[in-house]
């Protein structure tokens, strides 16, 4: 048990690095906070117009996910790997560092299902892509990519996912409840766009 719980600290403290505000600030591009949605996450990054440090933010902010996951199972196992999948994901939207208020987690969860099963990592991304080319609203489309991804799991073979994928994708809804809001009243920016 002692054993679960470290790996689920460190998995957190992973989860709750803030690859964004810290690529913003390497890129000299400011507080992220200050820009945009003020969110920590690539989308945000994206908007002060560097793809290359956006592009970075996520495949550092889905890394922490994965890493946690697979350093987590080679070490302790399939449930240990869930659990650290789990506490990095915690680790983004509430990080210690930022007085727990962190991001909205939508790359951490695309990268810890990639680690847990890639045929259903792979289906979530997809589906965020397909969305996202279609619709140009990146919440949107995360929103679609964490709904479905227990489906996807259970579609895949996976059903060993299913509860966690729920509780990721009931946690990333409750992270975009902003953006819900604007989407609802048609006020959402677009991929890319500032407002
Ligand atoms: O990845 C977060 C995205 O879904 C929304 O980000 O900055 O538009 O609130 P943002």
């Amino acid at each position: 048990l002692a054993g679960l719980a470290l790996t689920a600290l460190l998995a957190y403290l992973l989860g709750s690095m803030p690859f964004g505000i810290v690529m913003a600030r390497v890129f000299g591009l400011g507080d992220l906070r200050q820009i945009g949605s003020g969110n920590i996450g690539a989308t945000n990054v994206l908007r002060t117009g560097n793809k290359l440090a956006a592009f970075l933010t996520l495949v550092l902010d889905a890394g922490k996910g994965a890493i946690a996951v697979l350093t987590a199972r080679a070490l302790a196992g399939e449930d240990a790997a869930q659990l650290a999948g789990f506490a990095a994901f915690l680790g983004h939207c509430f990080p210690v560092w930022l007085g727990f208020k962190g991001g909205k987690g939508v790359a951490t969860f695309l990268g810890t299902l990639l680690a847990l099963s890639f045929p259903v990592g792979l289906a979530a991304c997809a589906t965020w892509a397909v969305m996202a080319a279609v619709l140009r609203y990146s919440s949107l489309a995360a929103l679609t990519a964490a709904a479905l991804s227990p489906l996807w799991a259970l579609a895949l073979g996976q059903s060993g996912l299913t509860l966690l994928s729920i509780a990721l994708a009931v946690l990333v809804f409750y992270r975009h409840s902003a953006n819900i809001r604007r989407l609802r009243d048609g006020s959402e920016p677009r991929i890319g766009r500032k407002s």
